[in-house]
């Protein structure tokens, strides 16, 4: 597709959203029978799975810590999972995004409570269309609930940006590719509490305080459809 000339025409985007629309978004909680948490979550084109393991005894040993345990996680791309088929394995994009990945849930974890073991997070993008990493996240933080992990929060991620000088909320591909910033954000949604704050491109100090309520805004969406994904599993069915 070619740029067009404007990507908001009368106030909507190339999708039809508003500035402030999230793209549809449907986050399941368990769907893995052999991880001990897991979760799905498509939000537009995006279909991302999270599968979460522990806290279990860490391997290997000397990676032990005496007195926690230790958050680990891999996000991985499909080769089938974008336009350009992808080199399957680790790549510098996935080793940073695994490592922010882990930064934005590791504070909502009491890890001292497992000394010596591993919690273990893989993320597996099977289609792509920009927010993946804000996208894997969320997924993540519903599958570590999902595996009965002890949080002090949710952790909720979207991503905002620019385009035609308009602030706008969870930017698709066309729009990360033609806007002029992207800015993904992780939260704890219930603490306000930012975990996450990446920029690609800048905002003036007005516009990223507007960015940021997007993201606010964004995020709270996204947290009552995860609690509603963990509501829906474990919910006790009538008769049952
Ligand atoms: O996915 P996210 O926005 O978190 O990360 P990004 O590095 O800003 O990538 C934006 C988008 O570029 C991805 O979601 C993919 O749709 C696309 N991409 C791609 O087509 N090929 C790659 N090797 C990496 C990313």
């Amino acid at each position: 597709m070619k740029k067009p000339e404007k990507l908001i025409v009368d106030g909507k985007r190339l999708d039809g959203r508003t500035p402030d629309e999230l793209r549809p978004l449907k986050i399941e909680a368990g769907i893995l029978e052999r991880a001990d948490g897991s979760a799905s979550v498509e939000l537009g084109a995006n279909k991302v799975l999270a599968a979460v393991y522990g806290p279990r005894e860490m391997h290997p040993r000397h990676l032990q810590q005496p007195d926690t345990a230790v958050l680990r996680c891999r996000y991985n791309m499909a080769p089938f999972s974008v336009d350009e088929r992808k080199r399957p394995g680790p790549d510098r994009r996935s080793v940073e995004i695994s490592k922010v990945t882990r930064e934005a849930l590791e504070p909502v974890l009491f890890l001292e409570l497992y000394p010596r073991s591993a919690i273990d997070v893989f993320i597996e993008v099977l289609q792509a269309d920009a927010g993946t990493r804000t996208a894997g996240i969320t997924a993540a933080a519903v599958a570590l609930a999902d595996a009965g992990v002890p949080m002090r929060d949710m952790i909720s991620s979207v991503a905002v940006g620019k385009i035609d000088d308009t602030r706008v909320l969870d930017l698709t591909k066309d729009e990360d590719n033609w806007g002029t910033t992207d800015m993904p954000i992780a939260m704890m949604p219930r603490k306000k509490l930012i975990t996450l704050l990446q920029m690609d491109g800048h905002f003036a100090k007005e516009e990223f305080g507007q960015a940021l309520d997007l993201a606010f805004k964004g995020c709270e969406q996204i947290y009552g459809a995860q609690r509603q994904a963990l509501r829906d599993k474990y919910a006790i069915k009538k008769g049952e």
